[in-house]
């Protein structure tokens, strides 16, 4: 008899841990390094909203997002990722580099002429084809998020590419973004992002290169007293994840989880554009600088300067991958 109730006894423990067990959430850190009112901000957010309110996934999966480098900043994030640290991102498509060369063809100055090019490109099968690049080093691309075109700021008045001579720029860590800016002769400084409004307040950088949302978000325009009006590059997003996680997650989870993300994508990419001038206005509004634009002209002679910097990693990426890029500005 006392066998007996211990048998229940531990028969009734195993079921109830296994229970407990089916109830913990498969949790998804997503970790970026910009503000949350932001392209990316909001649309980490929207993905973590339309998961807890998903009835497939509510019970689940839990997401958690880390905004402002607050878990991990750049330099450290993707190494979280390959360890598990954190299972989601969203780098800027200049931080990919020293994992496929392909995805450096969004930096290439003058690729697009807009972001209906871009769009073109990414959902076309050459850019499709991009998210998978780095399946073999175990990262997976699930998306492209859009933030928007770079305008350059410094502390000096910048028209022409002269201006710029001798100033140093801080820039991500991409090499292409290197070589553009000594294409102008101009000294180019890698840094983190969460230390670029520190680099430009001292003085180690004297300008940048951002979107207006992340420029007005970081409060840059304090410490910047005039934005040229370039648009002369790209800041996108690929949002990644682990593919071993990902591809360990019961296969239902992973389906919703990507329909989930497919259509915040098309929310973000909506949004950006509208974020971004929202961004620029406030900028006008605050009065602490000036944002000029540029004639046609100007920005020809912007293009000229900069475009040698195809040449030079056009066997890097491939020059048929940049001939794919560039058609994308012809509609279809
Ligand atoms: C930067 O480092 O300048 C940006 O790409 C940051 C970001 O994620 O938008």
């Amino acid at each position: 008899m006392l066998k007996l109730t211990k048998a229940l006894f531990c028969a009734a423990a195993f079921s109830m841990a296994g229970l407990a067990q089916a109830a913990d959430p498969i949790v998804i850190k997503f970790a970026h390094v910009v503000a949350e009112n932001t392209p990316k901000g909001q649309g980490a957010l929207m993905f973590q909203k339309m998961v807890a309110a998903d009835p497939q996934l509510k019970d689940k999966v839990k997401v958690e997002v880390f905004p402002n480098s607050s878990l991990f900043g750049d330099g450290k994030e993707m190494e979280a990722l390959l360890l598990g640290d954190v299972q989601m991102l969203a780098p800027s498509l200049a931080k990919f580099e020293h994992y496929t060369k392909q995805v450096q063809i969004f930096d290439l100055p003058f690729l697009f002429n807009d972001l209906a090019a871009v769009d073109r490109f990414q959902q076309g099968p050459r850019g499709k084809a991009l998210l998978t690049a780095m399946d073999d080093k175990g990262i997976h691309g699930l998306a492209y998020w859009h933030n928007g075109l770079k305008q350059l700021s410094a502390n000096k008045k910048v028209i022409q590419p002269k201006d710029a001579r001798g100033l140093k720029f801080r820039v991500q860590a991409s090499s292409v973004l290197e070589e553009q800016f000594k294409a102008i002769r101009a000294n180019p400084r890698k840094m983190s992002f969460a230390e670029v409004y520190q680099g430009l307040q001292t003085g180690t950088v004297n300008g940048t290169e951002n979107t207006w949302s992340n420029y007005e978000s970081q409060k840059v325009n304090e410490v910047q007293p005039f934005f040229t009006e370039t648009n002369h590059g790209l800041i996108d997003y690929m949002v990644i994840t682990n593919s071993k996680f990902w591809n360990g997650l019961p296969e239902d989870v992973r389906g919703e989880l990507q329909k989930i993300m497919d259509q915040v994508t098309v929310e973000v990419n909506k949004q950006a554009e509208a974020l971004n001038q929202t961004a620029r206005q406030k900028i006008i509004d605050s009065k602490t600088s000036e944002i000029d634009p540029l004639t046609p002209e100007q920005r020809q002679e912007w293009r000229e300067a900069m475009r040698p910097v195809w040449d030079k990693f056009s066997d890097e990426i491939g020059a048929d991958l940049i001939k794919a890029a560039d058609d994308s500005n012809k509609a279809s």
